[in-house]
């Protein structure tokens, strides 16, 4: 440790929550090696997100915890998806509430702040504790991209490189086997991984969850494709895409249509759906939870090593509240009451929608 500068706070703790994600390492050493060696504060590691805050799991971390640690894939702190705010578990039923667990376990390590690094769920616990009256900052992470306030995620850069390295491997069973293969990718509510991936992997239909695809119009596209003499497609399809006809449903149908007919995910129901459609051989692969593990891209590295540094000024500064985003070429930061409660779709005028119709991709509407 050089010369420690002065800091408001003086003991964290941080956590990760939510789906991991490359990079969640990258983003524990950037904060943890800025605030122990420039500020000299003490750093509470709390295990398996929230949780670990409701049930006191925590251990203090030393630099010997967070070295070697940037291009590990996962988080050395365990995540859960754990919701205090929602309806209360069976456990904690008979003991209290989850909120004043935490609460108390936060007054009780005598935290100065909490630093939570996660996706939209996390990061909107974080603002709905911090009205509490908990100190908090937010770090952004997902490989979904969706969270209002930052331009983007660590966690995306990887899980796109691995989205496009699988569609450009299907290309060439696609072709031997003259069918049409439909890969799924993560992405319930937003589309940014199949699109961005769908570009860099030149699928020829990409379906997000904020285009409704219609059939016939799929159906023509790859009839067209034949008639080209091109012999196969790749068909890229985001997990919460959905049909016209589902668009036009309320909630409840909905969902209750989706659970009959998504089986066993909407690959296989696209799938099945172009093979009646067109009678092309079809097949449907679904990467999974490939896309999340490994490590981290250099550029991920870069963004979470970045956010975690600027945290660490945050906890420094006293500057609560907040989530660090990156905002164009900057590092920034933003109420966190900013991405509480939302997310962030791919906006119909994106340009790259129009950049992959220009290049002939199907986005499955007219
Ligand atoms: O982290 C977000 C995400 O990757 C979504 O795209 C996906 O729907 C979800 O995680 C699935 O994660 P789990 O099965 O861990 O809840």
């Amino acid at each position: 440790m050089g010369i420690v500068r002065p800091s408001v706070t003086k003991t964290f703790g941080i956590l990760t929550a939510g789906g991991d994600c490359p990079g969640l390492n990258a983003a524990i050493r950037g904060v943890c090696r800025a605030a122990y060696d420039r500020y000299g504060m003490t750093i509470v590691g709390i295990v398996n997100g929230y949780r670990g805050l409701i049930d006191e799991y925590v251990r203090v971390l030393r630099p010997v915890d967070f070295a070697g640690i940037l291009t590990r894939g996962g988080t050395i702190l365990g995540a859960s998806r754990e919701k205090p705010f929602k309806a209360q578990g069976k456990d904690y039923d008979i003991v209290g509430d989850k909120v004043a667990a935490i609460k108390e376990t936060y007054h009780k390590l005598n935290l100065d702040c909490l630093v939570v690094i996660g996706g939209n769920g996390t990061n909107t616990t974080g603002y709905l504790l911090s009205r509490e009256g908990l100190n908090v900052v937010g770090l952004p992470k997902t490989i979904d991209n969706d969270i209002v306030g930052t331009d983007r995620t660590f966690g995306f850069h990887s899980a796109l490189a691995i989205g496009t390295e699988a569609i450009d491997r299907l290309h060439s069973t696609a072709q031997s086997h003259s069918r049409v293969i439909v890969i799924e990718l993560m992405g319930h509510k937003a589309g940014w991984l199949a699109l961005y991936a769908g570009v860099a992997g030149g699928g020829d239909v990409i379906l997000i969850p904020e285009i409704p695809y219609d059939i016939k119009v799929i159906g023509r596209h790859l009839a067209e494709r034949t008639r080209s003499g091109k012999t196969f497609s790749i068909v890229v399809v985001a997990e919460g895409a959905l049909s016209v006809e589902e668009a036009a449903m309320e909630k409840k149908e909905r969902k209750k249509y989706r659970e009959q007919t998504v089986t066993p995910s909407i690959a296989y129901r696209v799938a099945r759906e172009i093979q009646a459609e067109t009678g092309m051989e079809t097949r449907a692969t679904v990467l999974g939870y490939v896309q999340r593990g490994g490590i981290p891209s250099a550029s991920d590295r870069v963004l979470a090593t970045s956010l975690g540094t600027a945290a660490a000024e945050l906890l420094a500064k006293g500057d609560y509240g907040r989530m660090v985003a990156l905002s164009g070429n900057d590092i920034t930061s933003v109420d966190l009451s900013v991405p509480a409660g939302k997310t962030k779709p791919v906006p119909q005028d994106h340009y790259m929608i129009d950049t992959a119709v220009s290049v002939g991709t199907c986005m499955g509407t007219d």
